[in-house]
């Protein structure tokens, strides 16, 4: 046997969808949430505030079919200061932390039907997606309290600035609180707007667990909370989210914070993938179906660019239009349904515009039917471009750029993917073993993929994060990133 990568830990098990009676019992388990209306409001040091004290009170409606999934109170810049100010470093032994996380990560798995039902309609989450979510919460909770009680006691950094997207509204924002509180930092959290219900739960079931209010405060709102949460005197803020938010963040604690404040930014990317003429077709395509069009395309790491050698194109583009002629678009709540919702109005306009433009340019190459439904669809389609640089921007949804190359042009293709300055994921199909070697270490990405599709990193197996415009610090679910919340070592005297 080889060594034990994992010690005592396992990732999460998670739920079999091909086995038929697990899938029968979720499918009970999950309906008694059909109808459920959940709240979020600001949870402080002192418990939950409610309108008007913590702010106004907002609908929280499914980009599903646009019924209300709850109520949120967005916390006020009022609230933000007075969370700051109770906010109190975690100063239990890391044993009795890492404890605590174990117990909430069992807490997760134990209340799954609930966080799938809420995943479906608050996120339009198909299940096999709010699966792979809830499995990478449960992970970021396990392995962070294995690495806090691996390295042993530390001092924390202080207060943590926490603020995630709506695109992993239970995986991030339960990973970067679980981070900084397994090395005893405290967290105030603030979720995406689109998605404060999930976020509520996830901090619930951590107080539940036994993590202390004071340690862990929740403050949902949309940009105005998270710019007077970040114009407070913090010790540290993780940030995932897009590339431009990350820019007025920084800048707004080197105005705010003390020099030296570590910002972990993880941000977007314009992913590439290349299909060189030796790849099996049949399995690139899976793999392009997969990283381009799951999730609804919502994924920082999915597919945006693929790179098709000229001489296959022709077959493989027949074989992938095949491919996504199966894809069911639909209310994530069917078993059946591959492909949700994009998570709201604004997102699905600027998707439709950029599809729009190129349709009206001839470089529609194939797009499905919409379902007939109120909810933000987006079909997932493909465009032709000349290269990733006419992609433009990161469209964050289920659409796909395809260009081709030449054979002898592959390190002009990966400059030009190079040049784009962002550098997150990449996949690679190809058989030709030297060709892998050349383009690993020619690619500049934080996430390469080689034979297989580029999206669902594992936690502890394959540390998440890129470079240049995608990232600025060490990658989650790796051992590198718990050192970044933990106390710089003071400096020894001088002899
Ligand atoms: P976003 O940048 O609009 O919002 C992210 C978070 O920042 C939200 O909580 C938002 O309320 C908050 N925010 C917005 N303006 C702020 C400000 N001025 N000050 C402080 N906080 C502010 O991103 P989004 O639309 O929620 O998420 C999608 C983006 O996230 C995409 O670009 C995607 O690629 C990226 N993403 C990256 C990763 C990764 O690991 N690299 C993972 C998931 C998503
Ligand atoms: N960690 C997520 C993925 O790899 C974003 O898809």
């Amino acid at each position: 046997a080889g060594p034990d990568l994992f010690g005592d830990r396992r990732n999460s098990a998670g739920w079999d969808l091909t086995h038929a009676p697990t899938l029968a019992a979720l499918d009970i388990a999950r309906a008694a949430w059909r109808e459920h209306l959940w709240g979020a409001a600001p949870i402080l040091a002192e418990g939950p505030l409610t309108a008007p004290s913590g702010g106004t009170e907002d609908s929280v409606t499914s980009p599903v079919d646009g019924l209300l999934v709850g109520r949120v109170v967005a916390a006020t810049p009022e609230v933000v200061r007075a969370a700051h100010g109770a906010a109190r470093t975690w100063d239990a032994p890391v044993a009795e932390r890492a404890a605590t996380l174990r117990r909430a990560a069992d807490a997760y798995e134990e209340h799954a039907p609930e966080l799938f039902a809420l995943l479906a309609r608050e996120a339009g989450k198909a299940l096999p997606d709010a699966v792979a979510e809830l499995r990478e919460a449960v992970d970021f909770l396990r392995y962070y309290a294995a690495e806090a009680e691996a390295a042993g006691e530390a001092p924390p950094r202080g207060i943590w600035g926490a603020i995630s997207p709506w695109n992993f509204p239970l995986a991030i924002f339960s990973g970067q609180i679980a981070a900084a509180l397994a090395t005893g930092n405290a967290v105030l959290a603030k979720p995406a707007g689109q998605t404060p219900l999930t976020a509520a739960r996830a901090v619930a079931l951590l107080h539940g667990a036994g993590v202390p209010r004071a340690a862990l405060q929740l403050l949902p709102g949309g940009p105005e909370t998270g710019a007077a949460l970040t114009a407070l005197p913090l010790d540290g803020v993780a940030f995932t989210g897009s590339t431009a938010t990350s820019r007025r963040i920084r800048e707004s604690l080197a105005e705010h914070a003390a020099p030296g404040t570590p910002l972990i930014a993880e941000t977007g990317g314009i992913n590439a993938m290349i299909v060189d003429s030796t790849a099996l077709p049949e399995h690139a395509v899976r793999d392009i179906v997969m990283g381009a069009f799951r999730s609804a395309g919502q994924r920082c790491s999915a597919l945006r660019c693929l790179y098709v050698q000229e001489d296959v194109e022709g077959r493989l583009l027949t074989m992938l239009k095949g491919a996504m002629d199966e894809l069911s678009l639909g209310d994530p709540w069917h078993l059946a349904t591959d492909v949700g919702p994009v998570i709201d109005h604004e997102a699905a306009e600027g998707i439709r515009a950029h599809v729009e433009t190129a349709r009206a340019e001839g470089r529609l190459l194939h797009e499905l039917p919409l379902p007939a439904s109120s909810g933000h669809y987006i079909p997932p389609t493909i465009l032709r471009v000349k290269d990733i640089a006419a992609v433009g921007r990161e469209v964050f949804g289920p659409v796909l750029h395809v260009a081709t190359f030449r054979a002898g042009e592959i390190d002009r293709v990966v400059a030009d993917i190079n040049a784009m300055g962002y550098g997150l994921t990449f996949g690679l199909h190809t058989r030709i073993d030297d060709r892998v070697e050349e383009i690993v270490t020619s690619v500049e990405v934080g996430n390469l993929y080689v034979n297989r599709n580029q999206i669902g990193a594992i936690v502890g197996s394959q540390p998440f994060g890129g470079e240049g415009l995608s990232g600025t610090g060490p990658k989650a679910g790796g051992p590198h990133y718990l050192p970044r919340f933990r106390a710089p070592a003071a400096p020894s005297a001088a002899p």
